[in-house]
């Protein structure tokens, strides 16, 4: 062969590889909806920064006649390339060859990359759309999941590991995205379930179908297992470059800092009169966080789960932070055990990953009820206090309204090694609300008006004479607890103030082999 044929033969190997499965599967992929692999690498990355490795890997199997069927690149495809210039490491699984199932090369590919994340220090990207295991391979695949899973655990905290669903993900697929720090999901075509359809029927008589079981609405409203969603393959893959914009390449440098061109010493007047006079009357807290972050962009994160608490990243002069904040529009922002899980995970990756946290309170406490206490109140609320207990990066509190019982523990108090923590003038801080408070210090001279009327005067005059005393964040910023009680208006540039205050902080929990949080 000469020279040119030589590379004739290579140019025509390539253009093999890239048809997967081949073209009749492709136009199948296509009419669901979906892209296919190397498409989706297309769109993530930057423009001629995709670097593909193991094109030419095929899989070993020699059962169920799988020696005469086989396709280049086995199923994914892998390599790195960037993302706004940063490096990044990639793999996308191709539906179109024995729909995306792994076997024992396709895991060994996904290894390799993830290998190279962990030793160069870069994010992974893995776009998930799989039917799991490749049954004809048997332990083999199963040994496969395994090394993935492994890997996932020991990359967890290092490098940031981000997961798409972009379609099936059944079996031991659900397993690697659910390690990762963050899961995105596409609607009507993203599904995540240990076992689909056919197999709960036989097992359970249930009867459900895909989107039921493990749609992207399912898991962005119920279980929790999505953290983001998207309409289609095009937005997601743009949320995810988004998300990545907050986090730095790896646990030993600090997020990236952008350039600011929203004023840092804007002031919000709107925000001296949006908490209401009325104690049970709500107010949308992400009203707060648009108004005081740049330019108001806010990526919230799960915003359909645990709606009483809101997660998400934005940037404050330009530097990136993670937003904690309890939401008075939804169960009066109560903190129930699903909004520990999410707010606890969140802190739990910001600390990891050097992201300051910025938490704004208004809490009346944790749900009581043998709902919650069943479920384990006790040990998923701990887990929130446990994440803001350990977290050693700049943790900023702003008290708005109220912050009752254990939650104003919990919530990035002093005692939990907040940083700078203020308060509102509108802030309550006490040991539980006035209505709650006087029921249980009047009991008996409550139970001993007879008069209707006079009961719920004598009620109303200690609720009151309770409030002026408790209901203040003068008890609290008496001792200290409170660094300083701000007008409202000067929130964001008091924050920003706090934050470059902070840039050089370093704290460091004891040393230990891990912690062991209450799971
Ligand atoms: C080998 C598979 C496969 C698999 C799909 N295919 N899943 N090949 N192993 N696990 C092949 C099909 O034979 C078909 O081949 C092509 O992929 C597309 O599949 P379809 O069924 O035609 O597609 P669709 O109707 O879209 O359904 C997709 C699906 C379904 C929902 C993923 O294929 C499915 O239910 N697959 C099995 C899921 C599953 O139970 N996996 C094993 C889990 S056990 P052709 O040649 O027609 O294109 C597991 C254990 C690991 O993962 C545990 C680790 C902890």
């Amino acid at each position: 062969m000469s020279i040119q044929e030589k590379i004739q033969e290579l140019l025509d190997l390539r253009e093999k590889a890239k048809l997967g499965g081949g073209e009749k599967r492709i136009h199948a992929q296509h009419r669901k909806g979906k892209l296919t692999a190397r498409e989706r690498i297309d769109l993530l990355l930057d423009e001629g920064s995709f670097e593909e490795f193991d094109m030419f890997v095929s899989h070993r199997c020699i059962d169920f006649g799988l020696e005469d069927e086989t396709y280049m690149s086995d199923g994914v495809v892998t390599g790195y390339g960037t993302i706004d210039g940063r490096l990044v490491y990639v793999f996308s699984q191709d539906f179109t060859v024995f729909g995306g199932s792994l076997s024992e090369m396709f895991a060994q590919k996904i290894c390799k990359v993830m290998d190279k994340a962990m030793q160069v220090g870069a994010p992974i990207i893995g776009i998930n759309d799989s039917g799991g295991a490749r049954i004809q391979e048997g332990v083999k695949s199963l040994g496969g999941y395994a090394e993935i899973f492994k890997r996932n655990v020991l990359a967890s905290g290092v490098i940031p590991q981000i997961s798409a669903v972009f379609g099936p993900c059944a079996g031991g697929a659900v397993y690697s995205p659910a390690l990762t720090d963050f899961i995105l999901m596409t609607k009507n075509t993203g599904y995540m379930f240990i076992t689909g359809p056919k197999v709960v029927k036989t097992v359970t008589g249930e009867v459900v179908t895909d989107e039921e079981l493990g749609g992207a609405y399912v898991h962005s409203t119920k279980s929790g297992v999505s953290h983001l969603i998207a309409d289609d393959e095009e937005e997601g893959i743009m949320m995810i470059r988004k998300l990545l914009s907050y986090m730095p390449q790896n646990n030993l440098e600090d997020p990236p800092v952008y350039p600011c061109n929203d004023p840092v010493d804007r002031l919000e007047d709107a925000l001296n009169e949006i908490v209401p006079d009325n104690p049970n009357k709500p107010y949308d807290v992400t009203d707060v966080i648009d108004a005081v972050v740049d330019n108001g962009e806010f990526l919230e994160t799960q915003t359909n789960f645990a709606q009483n608490i809101v997660t998400g990243f934005a940037k404050f002069n330009g530097f990136p932070v993670g937003i904690v904040a309890n939401q008075p529009n939804y169960l009066a922002g109560v903190l129930d055990i699903n909004a520990s899980r999410k707010a606890a995970r969140f802190v739990r990756f910001c600390d990891a990953f050097n992201i300051p946290i910025v938490t704004f309170v208004d809490v009346p406490g944790y749900l009581p009820g043998t709902a919650q206490e069943y479920g384990g109140i006790i040990l998923h609320g701990a887990k929130l206090l446990f994440a803001y207990a350990e977290a050693t990066v700049p943790k900023i509190t702003i008290i708005l309204r109220k912050a009752y019982g254990g939650a104003y523990d919990v919530m990035g108090s002093k005692h939990l090694r907040g940083d700078i923590n203020y308060a509102w003038p509108t802030a309550e801080i006490s040991v539980m609300g006035p209505k709650g408070a006087i029921e249980v210090l009047y009991y008996r001279e409550i139970q001993g008006i007879t008069d209707e009327k006079e009961k719920i005067a004598f009620i109303a005059k200690k609720e009151a004479e309770y409030r002026e005393k408790f209901a203040t964040p003068y008890e609290a910023a008496k001792y200290g607890y409170i660094d300083d009680v701000i007008e409202p208006r000067n929130t964001r540039f008091r924050i920003i103030r706090a934050l470059q205050m902070l840039s050089t902080k370093k704290d460091e929990n004891p040393s230990k082999k891990h912690s062991n949080i209450p799971l």
